[in-house]
């Protein structure tokens, strides 16, 4: 592959590899010294348009350990806010003969589009509401780290599924092997084109409660146009992952969300410190994960 765009258009052969890939990259980042000549003399630019903590640090990161020489592009002071186009502001950086384009951008597509314009190899960071492979990776790595496996598993998504890259990343990587998903979330929330394969729930409480893992997604604001939800407040009232889910939660289920976290509107303080969640765990397993993606992909020669 030249470019990871999104998870929908790999097999789970090719997640496979990238999973077991990113497990020799972990037991790299135990060592002294966390880094490998791998991809020594080859330069990576990341790309954000939209704000982001954990894959931004953790592809930099990711990109270090490799030995790549990395470019930080930051939009707000970069010609972008003189109008410059995505395209032009492309073909700037390709003039650099950059070897990895990794991208963050608010609309839909705009990985595809770089990628089908540049002989680098691109890794979409997130493109509007469409995908997120990397976040899908690093869940599905943190996931067969704790539970050994996939396959088998029931896991529940909760929330903002509608605008949500995360649960449509996710949804295709769970939907390559066998597992049985369920949607959960107020009926504003929840896309009308849901896959057959994939259950509904309009309950919490039933929806989780045989859950193996749980994966909470943020209420994103910035994407909705109009009132989907009354006020934060009765969000979290209703559908927030509050203590007393410990009383009705499989003993051994898993907490997991892909951040950054909203407490007290889709998880309250008492479950995300709990040993249940492993929120920082996913955080940790982006470095290894995104290693694992770049090492994989091979430039098209030009
Ligand atoms: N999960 C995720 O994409 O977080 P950031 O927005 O902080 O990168």
């Amino acid at each position: 592959m030249k470019d990871l765009v999104g998870i929908k258009e790999i097999s789970r052969q090719e997640i496979e590899e990238i999973l077991n890939t990113a497990r020799a990259f972990k037991e790299v980042l135990t060592r002294d010294i966390k880094k490998v000549p791998t991809l020594r003399g080859k330069t990576a630019i990341n790309l954000f348009f939209e704000p982001s903590t954990r894959t931004r640090t953790s592809f930099e990161l990711a990109e270090k350990r490799l030995s790549l020489d990395v470019l930080n592009f930051s939009v707000s002071t970069s010609s972008v806010v003189k109008g410059e186009t995505l395209y032009d502001t492309l073909k700037t950086i390709e003039s650099y003969n950059v070897d990895y384009i990794v991208i963050r951008h608010s609309a839909s597509g705009a990985a595809k589009f770089v990628a089908d314009n540049t002989p680098a190899c691109v890794i979409n960071a997130g493109d509007g509401t469409n995908e997120h492979p990397t976040q899908a990776l690093l869940d599905a790595f943190s996931i067969v780290e704790v539970k050994g496996k996939l396959d088998g598993l029931k896991i529940a998504i909760v929330g903002d599924i509608i605008h949500s890259r995360v649960a449509r990343s996710n949804l295709y990587l769970l939907s390559k092997f066998d597992t049985e998903i369920t949607f959960v979330g107020p009926p504003t929330l929840l896309p009308s084109d849901v896959p057959s394969n994939v259950s509904i729930s309009y309950d919490l409480k039933k929806g989780i409660k045989d859950a193996d893992v749980v994966m909470l997604l943020r209420i994103q604001l910035e994407r909705q146009k109009g009132a989907f939800i009354p006020s934060l407040k009765e969000y979290f009232h209703v559908w927030g992952l509050k203590g007393d889910a410990f009383s009705y939660l499989k003993k051994d289920a898993i907490v997991m969300h892909p951040g950054p976290m909203n407490r007290g509107v889709e998880i309250s303080s008492e479950i995300a410190d709990s040993p249940r969640s492993i929120i920082l765990r996913q955080v940790t397993n982006g470095i290894a994960t995104r290693m694992a993606v770049i090492y994989l992909l091979t430039r098209r020669e030009v």
